[in-house]
């Protein structure tokens, strides 16, 4: 219990450049006030005491503005910053290490029954005024900016904005392990072939040139075509 008490001190301690004490976090951030009440709302939940464990969520709603169901299961170190007009539905499933700033949503769009509202990954931000809809997963690392409406499953490490929301940046690429050593490059030989076809053309337009200008003004001294009546002939030739 005083575990996951210090980590919802913690959470606030870390993230917050507001803060200055654990006290002023204890006493006066409506966020972890309504966390703390929440862990408590969702044992009587768990527990079948649905009546004391409303009675909870609806007594913290009119404290601190934020209104999370008890049935929503939320991992350690939840952090709500500002806290008011936070709404987190009854099968949110929440990770780790997560950050909702006023007026985040966490809801069902209305159609789906069942597992109704999303689920978030760990270490989650979830900007102000943001709408998170339905039982979609934003992965792990994942940002949404403020005044985001996410309808769809966000990947890990992704950011998404705007409405409806869109990924502006993608998970950091990490450079695959290639094990196929018989398919190695070979930049030199890549060189090599690209100056031959650079020749080849250079090759070709001079003896368009040469063809045009007769062998009197071709700067080719040594052309076998000199001895065989030049360039054009060697061309009908072929
Ligand atoms: C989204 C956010 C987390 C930044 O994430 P990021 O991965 O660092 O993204 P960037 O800042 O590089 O922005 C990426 C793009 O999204 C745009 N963008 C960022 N936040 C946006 C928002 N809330 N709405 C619409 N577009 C936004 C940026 O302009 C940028 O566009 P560009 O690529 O065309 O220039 C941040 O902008 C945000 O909204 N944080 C919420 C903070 C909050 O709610 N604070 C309340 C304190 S009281």
């Amino acid at each position: 219990m005083f575990d996951t008490l210090k980590r919802d001190l913690d959470a606030v301690l870390k993230r917050d450049p507001a803060v200055h004490s654990r006290a002023e976090v204890f006493f006066c951030y409506p966020g972890f006030k309504a966390v703390r009440r929440h862990r408590r709302a969702h044992k009587a939940y768990l527990k079948g005491r649905y009546f004391l464990a409303r009675w909870i969520s609806s007594r913290t709603k009119k404290k601190t503005g934020i209104e999370i169901h008890p049935g929503a299961t939320i991992g350690e170190g939840l952090f709500i910053d500002h806290g008011a007009g936070v709404v987190i539905g009854e099968t949110t499933i929440i990770g780790n290490n997560v950050t909702l700033y006023q007026g985040v949503t966490l809801g069902g769009t209305g159609k789906d029954t069942g597992k109704r509202h999303p689920t978030l990954g760990n270490d989650v931000v979830v900007g102000a005024g943001a709408k998170v809809l339905g039982p979609i997963t934003l992965g792990n690392h994942v940002k949404v900016g403020a005044g985001a409406i996410v309808l769809k499953d966000v990947p890990d490490q992704c950011t998404v904005v705007g409405n409806p929301g869109r990924i502006v940046r993608g998970p950091a690429k990490r450079p695959e392990i290639d094990l196929n050593h018989g398919d190695l490059p070979d930049p030199m030989l890549d060189k090599m072939q690209q100056l031959y076809k650079r020749l080849s053309q250079l090759e070709k337009v001079l003896t368009e040139h040469a063809i045009k200008v007769g062998c009197a003004g071709c700067p080719v001294e040594d052309c076998p075509g000199r001895e065989n009546g030049g360039c054009q002939s060697a061309a009908e030739a072929q």
